[in-house]
């Protein structure tokens, strides 16, 4: 599938684009199945937040259509959204009111081993650590230097994903995923408010499970909570939630209210 600028067919972005600068930008990555793109809403409205805190200039229903139009296009995969602050003409110093460039990429459906949905995942436990930058907490900006870092601390195919911490050791999220624990009944995932990407599909996450009664919590997680948790997993908006069975000297059993976010994950992504 051809990738769009600005709408239209086309494999490259100018020399001076921001984005490839500077990271000045933003993206989404967005399951699409049967021509639709999931959670859909949900990544929009967290595209226009970050708008908002960049003061990226974008017309949101443009986007919007784009995106539809694109997963149309698409069928079944993976759709890449970047919105960067277009070309730069001087420096760090930006043009008030440029619009941003739209780029649209799409690819073949995600495909990992079953068992990580089935028996549950390894977690590396990273050294790289997430700086606190308060100002970009949250957002999925096009900055992922410290992801990058971190996902290359393991090669080996016994670990799907990785654990960081922030410099002040606060355990905050998967290197691509969010995290989740079940402490005493209690569904619990990290405050982000320094650092850490807000995940849609944690968002949904926290959603159904108040939809379902079950109490929920955001809040600063220490490395001995997370020892202590009855269940944890971790998710993301392309492959829904893994069960994780260790990480380190740290180990979990596969647990009821897991298997039922992830049986209501699957649901929504068609896995
Ligand atoms: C650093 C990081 N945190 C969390 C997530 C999960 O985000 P989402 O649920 O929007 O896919 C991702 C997804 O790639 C990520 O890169």
């Amino acid at each position: 599938m051809h990738s769009w600028v600005d709408g239209q067919p086309a494999d490259s972005v100018p020399l001076k684009d921001r984005g490839l600068a500077y990271g000045d930008g933003l993206f989404e990555t967005i399951a699409v199945k049967a021509g639709q793109p999931v959670l859909l809403d949900r990544h929009l409205h967290r595209l226009d937040e970050g708008c908002r805190r960049l003061a990226l200039v974008a017309d949101p229903a443009l986007i919007r259509s784009e995106v539809l139009a694109y997963a149309a296009a698409l069928g079944d995969g993976v759709l890449k959204l970047m919105l960067t602050r277009g070309d730069s003409l001087r420096g760090y110093g930006i043009t008030p009111g440029a619009p941003v460039r739209r780029i649209l990429l799409g690819s073949p459906p995600a495909t990992y081993p079953p068992a990580y949905g089935t028996d549950g995942i390894r977690l590396f436990p990273c050294a790289t650590r997430l700086s606190e930058q308060p100002l970009l907490a949250g957002l999925k900006h096009l900055n992922r230097l410290e992801q990058v870092l971190a996902r290359a601390e393991w090669q080996d195919a016994e670990h799907a994903e990785g654990l960081m911490l922030d410099r002040s050791g606060r355990v905050i999220e998967g290197v691509f995923s969010n995290l989740f624990l079940v402490c005493n009944g209690l569904l619990l995932t990290a405050d982000l408010a320094r650092c850490g990407v807000a995940g849609v599909m944690r968002a949904e996450v926290l959603a159904q499970a108040q939809a379902l009664g079950i109490p929920v919590a955001v809040a600063d997680i220490s490395l001995e909570q997370l020892q202590q948790a009855d269940e944890v997993f971790v998710c993301n908006s392309v492959y829904g939630i893994w069960p994780v069975r260790d990480c380190a000297a740290m180990s979990w059993s596969v647990g009821p209210l897991t298997r039922k976010l992830q049986g209501i994950v699957r649901a929504l992504l068609d896995i």
